[in-house]
């Protein structure tokens, strides 16, 4: 078994909390990435299960076993950095066999192992060359060989593709989920690229200030976002947040966003917001750039006038920065009250304008004038104070 758990893992360095009673439990052969920011404890996390930091607090296990107090080479464990090491003056072979040397694996043995895992990570005609000559792609494959080599229980990654162009990056990232899908080692992956962990991972563990936001599937991650924190980490083009007055219309649950009232569907009636519905005066609405819908101005009922100020194609999708302008200024979606309120708030993030996403042939000119809506079904709703999803 090569399951790995946390348990109430805390460290600290002087005055620093990296960690805060982390629980954590990594599956046999899943493979997990901790994502979050610079310095949410990411490699502490990773350190601590190598052995390579002591926790001040807690217990690291693997399977059954408390390993603790286990020096990082009882642990049965591989680590690759950001930052690779090759011995300058082996060549790669010899780099690679290196930990089987070192373990006192007969020579045939280690040829035939080595010879192995060129071919899985594609570097055969690598193995004669010295780390000067290759490429620093495929010096991170080196490297990813070395450690696979001794066959461990478990591999730990620490942002192992930062230092790789978008192009290689991209190929080593669909390496290494092959590589896992082959191999089936428990992986911990971490990275700051909510992208890459999107795109790699069997579960995604979501970090703020050495805490666990949110653990799950990159599609619940994505989707169904414990709060707003994770909601704004995760997404490219990153999601739009509103400030939302919460209101009742036709017997039935509404927002007034911008002067513009929006009837709550169905979907909206989870028990969360039943729960909080009658507390709030106000809440905070996601939605995602793609769910964005883009009409012209006086179609549709609950739309918000905008005015098209920015367009980035960005190959098949063309990215919109809309300008919300105020309703009240405007007669033609009349339908609903006016406010008289101050344009659109645009929750915490600083511009004010709305991204959408949408198809290249579908993309206004700037300086059009757009109505944006959004499908019920489509809307997140944050607290408006702390923030937790509803
Ligand atoms: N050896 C150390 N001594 C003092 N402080 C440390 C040490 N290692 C980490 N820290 C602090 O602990 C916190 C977590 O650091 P950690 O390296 O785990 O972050 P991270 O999530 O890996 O960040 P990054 O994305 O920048 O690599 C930071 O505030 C960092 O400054
Ligand atoms: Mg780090």
């Amino acid at each position: 078994m090569a399951s790995i758990s946390l348990r109430g893992i805390s460290k600290r360095f002087g005055d620093v909390e990296a960690l805060k009673e982390l629980d954590l439990d990594i599956q046999d052969g899943e493979f997990l990435s901790l994502l979050g920011p610079s310095g949410c404890g990411k490699t502490t996390t990773l350190r601590l299960v190598a052995g390579l930091e002591e926790p001040t607090a807690g217990d690291v296990y693997m399977g059954e076993e408390r390993v603790t107090d286990l020096a990082p080479a009882d642990r049965d464990i591989a680590m690759v950095f950001q930052l690779f090491a090759l011995y300058p003056y082996m060549t790669i072979r010899e780099n690679i066999a290196f930990p089987l040397r070192a373990q006192g694996v007969r020579a045939a043995e280690t040829r035939k192992r080595v010879d192995a895992v060129a071919e899985l990570l594609g570097i055969e005609a690598l193995l004669s060359l010295g780390p000067a000559q290759v490429h620093p792609a495929d010096g991170q494959r080196v490297a990813i060989a070395k450690a696979i080599v001794r066959e461990p229980r478990v591999f730990l990654f620490d942002e192992p593709l930062s230092q790789l162009d978008a192009h290689m990056r991209s190929r080593m990232r669909a390496e290494l989920k092959h590589l896992h899908d082959t191999v089936g080692r428990t992986t911990l992956f971490v990275t700051h690229d909510q992208a890459e962990g999107l795109a790699i991972s069997d579960r995604i563990g979501v970090m703020r200030q050495g805490e666990l936001v949110q653990l799950g599937t990159p599609e619940e991650i994505f989707h169904r976002p414990t709060d707003r924190y994770v909601a704004e980490f995760v997404g490219t083009p990153p999601i739009n947040l509103f400030e939302a007055e919460v209101c009742e219309r036709d017997g039935a649950r509404a927002l007034r966003v911008g002067g513009v009232e929006m009837r709550l569907g169905e979907p909206l009636h989870t028990a969360g917001v039943d729960a909080q519905w009658g507390k709030l005066e106000s809440v905070t609405v996601g939605v995602r750039p793609r769910y964005v819908d883009l009409g012209s101005r006086g179609e549709g009922e609950a739309a918000l006038p905008g005015v098209v100020e920015v367009v980035e194609p960005t190959g098949r999708d063309t990215l919109l920065h809309v300008r919300l302008t105020e309703h009240a200024d405007r007669g033609e979606t009349g339908s609903f009250p006016s406010q008289g309120k101050a344009g659109m708030e645009s929750g915490g993030s600083s511009d004010a304008t709305t991204r959408c996403l949408v198809a290249r042939a579908a993309a206004p000119p700037e300086g059009a004038e757009v109505a944006l809506s959004f499908r019920p079904e489509h809307v997140l709703l944050f607290h408006p104070e702390t923030g937790a999803a509803l």
